[in-house]
């Protein structure tokens, strides 16, 4: 039917965004391994918080996020006043880009980088930028070369997401003294929690005034399906995004069991202690059989196969073993899987799986 009602510009040359598949026709008790979620759950605190909330469902949730925000920034050592929560990390990228972004404008972002940065520019009709990065590792000098005088913000993950690397401080901060005046950095650190003594860049954002952190509950916190994030920069840029944030963008029940999980600093250690370990032992068991990764800073690993046809048959492979992983054709991996760190029992399982496919 011929229509002359239009979306705004950028808005069609979106693809729709595809998360990590959570089920296997005719299987069941499958592992999902897609979408790089905290194994063992979150909190007991966090979930007794959230159900603590069931009984106040009639009220509207706090609009300012005040204790959330006082514990996140006791736990990290931040000024509250300069922290803003979202629907997930995803809602700050998308504020950062509302606010920041819109046509004639650039969002740059790498090579294999998280798809909600090209997305959210879109959305606002901003062009996405994209750059290479260097053997699967941010390239400080292709973003920097990348840079025009209609940038307005620059997305890196670090770690990153899909490849599971990093970059160093010191290379964060040539990156914010390069880029051109008008623009952000936003540094994700959705993995940030992974990485021990890692402040994902917060000293960097106190430093500068063009930087911007994103962080999220849905990894280490094993909170994803409550949707909450937070973002840590400037008072000038904290108060333009909270002018676009919807009032009430979290429900009082996620709120409070982030708030919860945040102050189980215990739980936390524990899970990052976990992960290294099944990651690492991951890795190696893998690399063992011919299946080699970069070093990952995540809660994940990158495999690298030797064609696009092993890595997808080994995809199959894995299905009918009950094991979900996730291809990265879309993240320009088309050789990877890219492989969710498990518990003991499914990072077995996975490297079991994968050493029959490889016929050793
Ligand atoms: C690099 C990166 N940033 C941001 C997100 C968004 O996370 P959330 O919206 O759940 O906080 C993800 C999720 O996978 C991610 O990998």
């Amino acid at each position: 039917m011929k229509t002359a009602i239009r979306p705004q510009p950028g808005i069609m040359d979106i693809d729709l965004y595809q998360g990590g598949a959570s089920h296997v026709d005719g299987l069941d008790n499958v592992i999902k391994l897609s979408s790089n979620e905290n194994p063992l759950g979150p909190s007991e605190a966090a979930i007794k918080a959230f159900r603590d909330a069931s009984y106040d469902l009639h009220r509207y949730p706090t609009s300012d996020h005040s204790r959330l925000r006082q514990a996140i920034a006791g736990v990290h050592g931040l000024d509250a006043g300069r922290i803003i929560c979202g629907a997930g990390s995803d809602e700050i990228i998308a504020f950062l880009c509302q606010a920041y972004s819109g046509e004639g404008t650039e969002v740059l972002h790498t090579e294999h980088g998280f798809g909600m940065y090209r997305i959210s520019a879109l959305a606002n009709g901003a062009t996405p930028v994209e750059v290479k990065e260097n053997e699967r590792v941010t390239d400080v000098d292709a973003l920097l070369a990348g840079c025009t005088d209609k940038t307005r913000l620059v997305f890196i993950a670090n770690p990153n997401n899909p490849t599971g690397t990093m970059i160093g401080l010191s290379e964060i901060e040539r990156l914010a003294n390069g880029i051109p005046k008008q623009a952000i950095l936003v540094l994700d650190g959705a993995y940030a929690e992974y990485v021990e003594g890692y402040d994902g860049g917060a000293a960097l954002v106190d430093a500068h005034e063009n930087i911007v952190m994103t962080r999220t509950f849905s990894k280490l916190y094993g909170l994803g399906g409550l949707r909450v994030g937070w973002g840590y920069g400037p008072a000038h840029i904290i108060d333009v995004l909270n002018r676009v944030r919807g009032p009430f963008n979290l429900s009082q029940a996620a709120v409070n069991a982030a708030e919860a999980a945040i102050k189980d600093v215990a739980y936390a250690d524990h899970c990052r202690i976990e992960n290294a370990r099944w990651r690492n032992w991951m890795a190696d068991a893998l690399a063992e059989i011919g299946v080699p990764s970069d070093v990952s800073c995540a809660n994940f690993i990158l495999a690298r196969f030797k064609s696009k046809s092993e890595a997808e048959a080994c995809d199959e492979y894995l299905k009918t073993q009950g094991l979900i992983v996730r291809r990265v054709v879309g993240y320009k991996l088309p050789s990877c899987l890219r492989i969710t760190v498990g518990d003991e029992s499914a990072c077995r399982r996975v490297v079991h799986a994968i050493r029959q496919f490889k016929g050793d």
